[in-house]
């Protein structure tokens, strides 16, 4: 009911009329409460509105913690309540009542416990828009905190005072993790770990409370290491594509220094990217030595953490562990091609061990191409509040990253993503392919071209006969690419070898004719497009570059130089390197407008951080400086560039993130082209990375045989390395049907679903499907002789017509009907591969 009333404007003069609304009267599923549900004019356990012996028709019952926002128009006049708790609670019972008027704290109540009378307040609402009912539980927990507002009302002149979903509570998440994040009473911000329990701060800072490692930690420019941050607003936003942005400003009132938290959700597919950014307004810089993008609390009983470690031929070994109490970390040091070690991605499982159909699963994958940290970290029991929690947080590695921040300045952290399921990491890594292929990566939508390279057949030793040559066979195979790997350049220097050339990028005439174009132009009068392969960032001492700008190489001065594959690196946070390095590419495409295709290499990493480029005191941007200015150089190439497909490789797996894959059409995972262990290697990969990013080229490692080679080769971006024109007439008509295959199926292998089936890593028959709308393919690989047994397919269920493409007959075909406990197939050799394309029935 709304009641007029006759009132005197305090500073007005004259008679004005204006109206009332009791927040009785208003919509309480708006009003959040610690326990049980808010009530109109009754107590929160359904008894009468009584405190301290009186008793009130009018009113709200609630519970601790509770909130409830009012929207108000500007002309609004006057908050006024009585507030107690509740008689229900006898002397039990602790609250404080707390009025915010547009986010600021207007009025708190002391402590009030049961017994006492009530208290009133009244706060004035001129020109307020939101109006804020807080009630907390004083700090010791919210045992019988039952909360009466009293005659509680709002006196207005203009629209009328409606009440309004939370504004102070932000769903960062997806269906599959209502991820939520409050602001608490002290305008922290804090993790809601679910049936209304609030917990630990969403992005912990060091120096104010928090002794568990924190997402920032800053040395001010006072010197002081304390960093408070309080919420200055969280607003979200709907994108066109289906995605939520939301940012939660958070500023500490005592060192000036701001900090938003950015979350980007696609709901569709599960995945919430995050990212921080960092300024401030001291009056000079500011230390950063921790700067996480993400701080993700979790609470389970038990957590299974999954790692793809390795260096190079043993890319994405899968690793799991039960992670016990302490800190567990995952991270790469090495700078540049910081990924050779470690894959920047791991996959926690939730209350179990990993699973690919069932579980909460959480998938998690740093987008930078540098040094990563992910740091989990376990209280010690017995501690009461977090007992079961999990504290994980991501981010580039502090380690030797000190970052000096000037006024003004803003420190973007990269994206942290993260890929939720509550069915496996199956689903999971669906998820993340389909956005990946979305939103992850460039030419997520279209395959990729049949490719030959002739890195393997060649190495550094060809010329123009050979190169033509293997074109003729290429474009005879039905291939639609050729790639020149290393070997091309080298004017004073020839790069006859892995000693000397490196920086040197102009043609060897002898090797490629009179240019780049003139070799390109070969291949596009095949049929073929033409790639080319690029080490930019690299320099051998034997150079001209070298010898020229011997102060342009990252090491530390006055010490000898360490050396890997003879090579040195540029040093990226040199403006003139940085000019070098885009002027080499962008002039090398300008000039052979034929070339669509780069293979971007990269063969060693950092052992001596040191830079000529950067003050002695910023010695420590290195890492990060490197990595931004790399990323810079990319994008302006793929925006005066766009025509051009880039195949992002680094010594094989030493660079594969989403940050790299924004440009990269493709990652090369590994040298290693044995298929056998390429099965494990993709295997190991496709968790984090969609079939679609990942090239895989039939090579004759391990001696394999060929068929088999291909099959494998045909669970991604399909291509060989492998010398042609040495090939027996019966090996030429295997490949031929290798690339039929491929471009047969690529569509659904590249751009549909993966299951992966059974794993290579676990026993001697594996396989994986893959499915697009009504059709799908099914592979199935032997490394030994195996017995017959049934195969799940899971995810395939229904009527299909099947067809074998390829390989070992498995005695199906025709209409069958699949279900998920499978299919038996017959026994298999060693060493042999079968696919087969399947179309559903309607
Ligand atoms: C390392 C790559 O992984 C190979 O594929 C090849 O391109 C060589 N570099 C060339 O030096």
């Amino acid at each position: 009911m709304t009641k007029l009333w006759l009132c005197v404007w305090a500073l007005l003069p004259g008679l004005c009329l204006a109206k009332e609304v009791g927040i009785h009267e208003l919509d309480l599923s708006h009003m959040s409460a610690g326990w049980g549900k808010p009530q109109a004019n009754q107590g929160v356990v359904g008894r009468p509105l009584r405190v301290g012996r009186k008793e009130f028709q009018l009113g709200v019952g609630t519970h601790a913690s509770s909130r409830m926002s009012v929207a108000l128009d500007g002309r609004a006049v006057q908050y006024s309540a009585l507030v107690g708790v509740n008689e229900s609670a006898g002397t039990r019972g602790s609250v404080r009542f707390r009025v915010w008027v547009d986010g600021v704290e207007k009025w708190r109540s002391p402590i009030m416990r049961g017994g006492q009378a009530a208290l009133p307040v009244s706060v004035d609402l001129a020109g307020a828009k939101q109006l804020t009912l807080v009630v907390d539980d004083a700090g010791d927990g919210i045992t019988f905190d039952h909360a009466d507002w009293i005659e509680a009302r709002v006196k207005y002149d203009g629209a009328k005072p409606m009440s309004i979903p939370d504004p102070y509570r932000l769903s960062v998440g997806v269906p599959n993790w209502p991820w939520v994040l409050v602001m608490d009473e002290n305008r922290r911000l804090v993790q809601d770990m679910g049936a209304g329990v609030l917990a630990d701060p969403a992005y912990p800072t060091s120096g104010n409370g928090w002794i568990l490692e924190p997402a920032l930690r800053v040395v001010h420019s006072t010197g002081s290491t304390g960093t408070d941050l309080r919420v200055k607003s969280m607003r979200s936003t709907e994108l066109s594509t289906g995605q939520r942005h939301s940012v939660i400003e958070l500023e500490d009132s005592i060192e000036p220094i701001q900090v938003d938290l950015h979350f980007l959700a696609t709901p569709e597919h599960n995945v919430v990217e995050q990212w921080t950014e960092i300024r401030h307004r001291q009056p000079s810089a500011v230390r950063l030595t921790h700067f996480a993008s993400s701080a993700l609390n979790l609470e389970a009983k038990t957590y299974h953490l999954t790692q793809f470690h390795g260096d190079w031929g043993r890319e994405a070994t899968m690793a799991e562990e039960q992670l016990g109490i302490g800190i567990k970390v995952i991270d790469a040091k090495v700078g540049v091609r910081a990924h050779q070690f470690r894959t920047p991605g791991f996959v926690l499982s939730l209350d179990g061990a990993l699973d690919e159909q069932k579980g909460r699963v959480i998938g998690g994958t740093l987008a930078w191409p540098g040094n990563f940290q992910f740091l989990f970290e376990r209280q010690t029991p017995g501690e009461g509040r977090g007992d079961e929690r999990l504290y994980v947080r991501a981010g580039m590695n502090p380690f030797g990253s000190d970052y000096l921040l000037d006024p003004g300045k803003s420190f973007v952290t990269p994206r942290m993503v993260w890929s939720f399921s509550d069915k496996g990491s199956g689903e999971m890594s669906r998820q993340l392919h389909r956005w990946a292929r979305r939103f992850g990566m460039r030419g997520g939508d279209r395959p990729g071209p049949v490719l030959l390279n002739n890195w393997e057949s060649t190495y550094f030793t060809f010329d123009r006969a050979k190169l033509v040559g293997l074109m003729d066979r290429a474009a005879e195979m039905g291939m639609e690419c050729f790639l020149l790997d290393d070997g091309w350049f080298g004017a004073t220097y020839p790069r006859d070898n892995d000693q000397q050339g490196l920086g040197d990028w102009v043609p060897i005439p002898e090797k490629m004719g009179p240019d780049v174009e003139n070799l390109a132009k070969e291949a596009t009068q095949r049929g073929l497009r033409f790639g080319i392969w690029i080490e930019p960032e690299m320099v051998n001492p034997r150079s001209a570059l070298f010898e020229k700008h011997p102060d342009w190489v990252i090491t530390h001065p006055n010490r000898e130089p360490l050396f890997h594959r003879n090579q040195l690196i540029l040093d990226l946070t040199r403006q003139d390197v940085q000019n070098f390095v885009f002027e080499t590419v962008d002039r090398l495409l300008a000039n052979s407008p034929s070339i669509t295709f780069v293979k971007w290499d990269c063969n060693r990493f950092v052992m001596q951080p040191g830079s000529t480029g950067l003050p002695w005191d910023r010695q420590s941007h290195l890492f990060i400086e490197y990595n931004r200015a790399l990323l810079d150089i990319w994008r302006r190439l793929a925006e005066r560039h766009s025509h051009v497909e880039w195949m992002i490789c680094s010594g094989g797996g030493g660079r594969v993130d989403y940050a790299t894959l924004a440009l990269g059409h493709e990652f090369w995972p590994s040298d290693m082209t044995d298929p056998v262990n390429r099965l494990r290697i993709q295997w190991g990969y496709s968790h984090l990375f969609p079939p679609k990013a990942m090239a895989n080229h039939v090579t004759r490692w391990g001696n394999r045989p060929l068929d088999f080679a291909i099959d494998v080769a045909l669970a991604g971006r399909f291509g060989f390395d492998i010398d042609l024109e040495k090939l027996s007439g019966e090996d030429l008509a295997k490949v031929r049907a290798g690339v039929e295959a491929a471009k047969s199926i690529r569509e659904v292998v590249q751009l549909g679903d993966l299951y992966r089936l059974e794993s290579p890593l676990t026993g001697a028959r594996s396989a994986l499907a893959f499915l697009r709308g009504d059709r799908a393919v099914v592979m199935v690989y032997a490394t030994e002789a195996v017995d017959g047994r049934a195969l799940a397919l899971a995810g395939l269920e229904g009527e299909w017509k099947v067809r074998q493409l390829r390989g070992a007959d498995l005695g199906i075909s025709g209409r069958v009907v699949l279900a998920s406990e499978g299919l038996v197939l017959p026994a298999m050799g060693a060493l042999t591969s079968a696919v087969l394309e399947l179309e559903r029935v309607r």
